[in-house]
């Protein structure tokens, strides 16, 4: 009866609440916004594009002694955004989300609508960490010792990206007591807990250990091994950068926001300095201006695409789609991101799992609302997560660093479950339909096993110079063979692990025989089946980036931004948020892209440290238009 209350609430109610309030945040933001004067009266020092997780920190941060604009293509996050429980019915909404897709897959999506992939991006106050799962998981040590192997900088090696991922946080959760990767952080706003409400999950933990795996801290000292999830949460309420970095300092004089205002291009100089940005806000276009630095946070989409609008780019794409270049650099390229198998349904012969029609009632609400937990408070039902290496991994002798990172989630087959799974992942729902038959009433929990570090490699391109058109995005998913190979090992691991350990068989737990529609060539259970499987259902984990990548400076072909974030042969702009990833981080790249906005406020502020003001003499000044007649130079 609540299931079904719930669900017609999910199905109709939601979004036309969501809907009303958004149109509603909109419209008064129509209303109450003027832009001063011609939009060149207001002069900032720094301008930051997009108030995502990079952006909204490096907007605080930087605000706390500078006048700084904040430009959010987005508005204000919904009251529904802060349920985590609800984060799934969340995505897919115009009003808050950029509702992206990729390009047909060769090799992967063959289960999908037109073989693409949906790509949510957050587009509000607080960007994807608003829409996101969050899971708070730093990565691995070495990849950080790879960035700085990659950029010749040991500024990111971990023992020196450590402290930024510790100077955002308040840690309540429960390895408190480790001071090396915690610590007190009066500073730290993003709070960040532990979470379990399941019974499943020692199961989980004590299968590990029969594999040799320990129970571990996600983001402590040894990361192979099984954990319990740690969020970006406040008593069980989503805790994004909104909340963290914005909310509170809305205040602040030196901190200017404008909503809904979309940035179309970058402004430079003859002497290729950043000196503003347009962008479109309610239909109008306006010039901004910064006599320090802008500072691009779009995400790993929206910056390379405001790059590329700019003339900054690869030289031949932008002539071909009518862009005069300015800078040839090869943004778009390096483009990344962890691919998943989603496994369902693990039969169980207990009430350990989470079914929605039995388990949701009043008492979920009063928990949620009153005590902060339950299953309201685990997006995805998703609470334990582990990273293992895979044969491929150790036989390079990486057995320290895993390549595969799994997550248990007691998610059961509810009655809506195809028409949500399909939601969420663009398969057919026909699909699902067919795989889940008479499977709905069961025990059933379900699993997700990741490539934690891909090789396969993708590309973004601008679809035209229009700056509201969606550019043409192709990961290229599995088009690398290891990448199979490693997910189909780690699908098979985790088959085994819930069929073959003491702990799970006291639950009797086996992975459904029936063929999922499509792969009914192969025998169940056999590594062809699995590729197959893979191939049909696997999807994106949302964790895109690497185009704008950071490098070892000119020289290196591969680079965009340098190591200190400064887009090369430009001045006056640097790039901050995923998309400077060299590498993909092993695990979830919420909290890396966080360290990386505390990093470039840190950088940009000692730079400006060591500045001091000069004023040109009228005659020299290049751009007349502008009143602005002073510069900064380095003190010498
Ligand atoms: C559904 C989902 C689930 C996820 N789950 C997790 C998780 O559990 N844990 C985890 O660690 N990571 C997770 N991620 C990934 C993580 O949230 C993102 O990688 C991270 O938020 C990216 O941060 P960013 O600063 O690079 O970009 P974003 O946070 O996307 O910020 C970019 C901002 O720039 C704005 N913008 C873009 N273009 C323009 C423009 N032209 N003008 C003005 N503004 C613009 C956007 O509106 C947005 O607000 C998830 C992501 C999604 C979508
Ligand atoms: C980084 O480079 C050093 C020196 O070449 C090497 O010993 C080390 O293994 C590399 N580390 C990683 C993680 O790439
Ligand atoms: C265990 O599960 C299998 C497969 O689902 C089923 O055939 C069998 O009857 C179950 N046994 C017990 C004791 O529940
Ligand atoms: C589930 O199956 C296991 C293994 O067959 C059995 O030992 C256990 O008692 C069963 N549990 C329940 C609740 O039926």
């Amino acid at each position: 009866m609540f299931t079904t209350i719930l669900q017609l609430v999910i199905a109709y109610v939601l979004p036309i609440l969501i809907t009303l309030l958004s149109s509603y945040n909109y419209y008064w933001d129509y209303a109450a916004t003027t832009i001063t004067g011609d939009g060149t009266s207001e002069v900032y020092d720094f301008i930051v594009v997009g108030a995502g997780s990079a952006g909204s920190v490096i907007a605080n941060r930087l605000s706390k002694n500078n006048r700084v604009l904040l430009l959010e293509a987005g508005g204000e996050p919904l009251y529904f955004n802060s349920i985590p429980g609800f984060a799934p019915y969340m995505l897919n909404r115009p009003e808050t989300d950029w509702m992206i897709q990729t390009v047909p897959q060769k090799l992967s999506q063959k289960g999908m609508y037109d073989k693409r992939s949906r790509w949510p991006r957050g587009k509000l106050l607080g960007g994807s960490s608003n829409l996101n799962y969050m899971f708070y998981v730093r990565g691995h040590p070495l990849d950080y010792d790879h960035w700085a192997n990659l950029t010749g900088d040991p500024q990111w090696n971990y023992e020196n990206v450590l402290p930024y991922f510790k100077k955002s946080i308040t840690y309540n959760g429960k390895h408190k007591h480790n001071e090396k990767h915690y610590g007190y952080n009066p500073y730290g706003y993003l709070n960040v807990e532990s979470r379990s409400f399941s019974p499943l999950h020692s199961y989980f933990v004590e299968a590990g250990k029969e594999l040799g795996l320990k129970e571990i801290d996600l983001n402590g000292p040894q990361r192979e091994g099984f954990a319990e999830i740690e969020v970006t949460q406040r008593n069980g309420e989503r805790f994004g950068t909104y909340s963290a970095f914005i909310k509170d300092f809305v205040g602040r004089s030196n901190l200017r926001i404008i909503k809904y205002a979309h940035v179309t291009k970058i402004k430079f100089d003859k002497n290729n300095r950043a000196v503003g940005v347009w962008f479109e806000k309610h239909g109008q276009r306006k010039l901004v201006k910064a006599s320090k630095e802008i500072i691009i946070s779009g995400g790993t989409i929206g910056s390379p695409q405001i790059l590329m609008l700019s003339g900054i780019g690869p030289k031949e794409h932008l002539k071909d789609v009518g862009i005069k270049p300015r800078i040839d650099l090869p943004v778009g390229k390096n483009l990344k991101d962890h691919f998943v198998a989603m496994l369902t349904p693990f039969f169980v012969n207990d009430t350990v799992t989470l079914m929605p029609d039995r388990d949701f009632g009043f008492q979920t609400l009063i928990d949620y609302h009153v005590y902060g937990k339950g299953p309201l408070t685990v997006p995805t039902g998703a609470h334990s997560q582990g990273f293992i290496a895979s044969s491929l991994a150790k036989k390079a002798g990486e057995s320290k660093w895993p390549d595969i990172q799994i997550y248990l989630s007691g998610a059961g087959l509810y009655n809506g479950a195809p028409q949500d799974f399909s939601a969420l992942s663009n398969v057919k729902k026909e699909l699902f339909e067919k795989y889940y038959e008479g499977d709905f009433t069961k025990n059933s929990f379900l699993g997700v096993v990741s490539l934690a570090r891909v090789k396969s490699e993708g590309v973004l391109e601008l679809a035209d110079k229009d700056p509201h058109s969606t550019p043409v995005i192709d990961p290229k998913y599995l088009e690398s063979p290891h990448d199979v190979k490693v997910l189909v090992e780690g699908v098979k691991f985790f088959v085994k692990m819930a069929e073959e350990t003491k702990s799970f068989q006291k639950l009797n737990a086996s992975f459904t025989n029936r063929h999922f529609p499509g792969c009914e060539q192969h025998k169940v259970k056999t590594d062809e089946y699995y590729e197959c499987y893979i191939r049909h259902v696997g999807m994106t984990l949302y964790h895109h980036c690497g185009t704008c990548k950071m490098g070892k400076g000119v020289k290196d072909p591969t680079a965009v931004v340098d190591s200190s974030l400064r887009v090369l042969k430009t001045y006056g702009l640097r790039v901050a948020d995923a998309s400077i990833m060299p590498e993909i981080p092993n695990g979830n790249i919420n909290a890396p892209t966080i360290m990386i906005g505390e990093k470039a406020a840190d950088l940009i502020r000692e730079y400006w440290s060591n500045q001091y003001l000069v004023c040109r003499p009228q005659e020299q000044l290049l751009v007349k238009k502008f009143k602005n007649q002073c510069f900064y130079t380095k003190m010498v």
